[in-house]
């Protein structure tokens, strides 16, 4: 019975351990696939530089670069497909080897569990591959400090293909950086400064466009006054007259200005109106632009003859308005 049971626990031990613990025939096959794996990928990689050189020779600069760095991603990307099948495979493996002992097991008339795990619960001892506790007695050590003892556990697999996974980067790295002649630090930080540099000008730019009183200058396109003159129609007619003659509001086709005949002044009296003389701001009815244009339109009027005009208010401005 005692007999019995030993064999059973170490072929259990072996089933779910086969991979990991003292190698297996096709642990060492899967590690010479790897190795040969490496060297196959740094071929590829290389003739890749050389095609990508002569590209460069022909097409140059800008073009040649992008199409490596494609080239570099695709690489990746079939590394990391290729290390993920390599994965599968090497699970497929462990399962079909446990199978096999399980079905040599029965023909030798061992009792074997029939307990089918859940693909979760498989996945996770495959990428842990931690001793159960109550087989941990095998793999304990005589190392003791302080009570405490030491495990000898074969080191993860989810551990492992992570280190594989840096090999296959190291190797992309290095091909792209020292063999390629990727960008350096340097030249990196010279990139991203001309980029930076390119952002604040077009910040700059943007900041120009924004139209006020300070900077706003007569527009004589057709369309802007054409919009201009839309505005006023529509919106200021009632009081300043279509003609511009005047009403509630002051005579806008006189040369006499209560608050200053030049662009500056008119944009700033319609933007923020004159609300005690019944005037209202427009700034939240109509965009820059928009007072730009009305203004530029009001200017034209100077210097026509409305059907009733106003009489003049404010003070005669003599000089042209723009
Ligand atoms: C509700 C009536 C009313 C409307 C609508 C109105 N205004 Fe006026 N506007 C006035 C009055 C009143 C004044 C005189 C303010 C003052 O005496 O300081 C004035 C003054 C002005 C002045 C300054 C004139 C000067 O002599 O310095 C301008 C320019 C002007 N309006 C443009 C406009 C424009 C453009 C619109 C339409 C977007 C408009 N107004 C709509 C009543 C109006």
């Amino acid at each position: 019975m005692k007999y019995l049971t030993d064999k059973l626990t170490s072929f259990r031990k072996n089933g779910i351990h086969a991979l990991t613990g003292n190698p297996v025939p096709h642990e060492r096959a899967m590690k010479n696939v790897i190795l040969k794996f490496i060297p196959v990928l740094f071929l590829f990689l290389a003739s890749m530089n050389t095609s990508t050189a002569q590209a460069s020779d022909t097409s140059g600069g800008f073009l040649s670069e992008n199409l490596l760095e494609v080239t570099l991603t695709i690489a990746l990307v079939v590394c990391v497909l290729a290390l993920m099948v390599l994965i599968v495979v090497l699970n497929v493996l462990k399962t079909f080897l446990s199978k096999q002992k399980e079905e040599a097991a029965a023909k030798a008339g061992i009792p074997v569990q029939a307990g089918q795990e859940s693909f979760w619960v498989r996945f996770y001892k495959n990428f842990n591959d931690a001793v159960p506790i109550e087989e941990e007695r095998d793999v304990l050590t005589d190392h003791e400090y302080d009570g405490i003892r030491e495990l000898d556990n074969n080191l993860p697999p989810w551990w492992k293909y992570m280190f594989y996974l840096t090999i296959v980067f190291s190797v992309v790295y290095m091909v792209y950086y020292h063999v390629m002649d990727g960008p350096s630090s340097a030249e990196k930080y010279e990139m991203e400064m001309t980029a930076a540099a390119l952002q604040i000008e077009n910040y700059k730019a943007s900041l120009a466009i924004s139209l006020d009183e300070t900077n706003v200058e007569v527009s004589e396109d057709a369309a802007v006054l054409d919009q201009g003159k839309e505005i006023f129609v529509s919106q200021c007619a009632a009081c300043h007259a279509a003609d511009g003659g005047g009403g509630v509001g002051p005579n806008l086709a006189d040369a006499y200005w209560i608050h200053g005949g030049d662009i500056k002044s008119l944009f700033a009296v319609i933007k923020n109106g004159v609300p005690e003389k019944g005037m209202i701001s427009w700034k939240a009815l109509l965009a820059p632009e928009q007072i730009q244009a009305v203004s530029s339109y009001i200017l034209t009027l100077q210097g026509t003859t409305p059907q009733a005009p106003k009489e003049p208010q404010g003070d005669l401005v003599e000089t042209p308005v723009n």
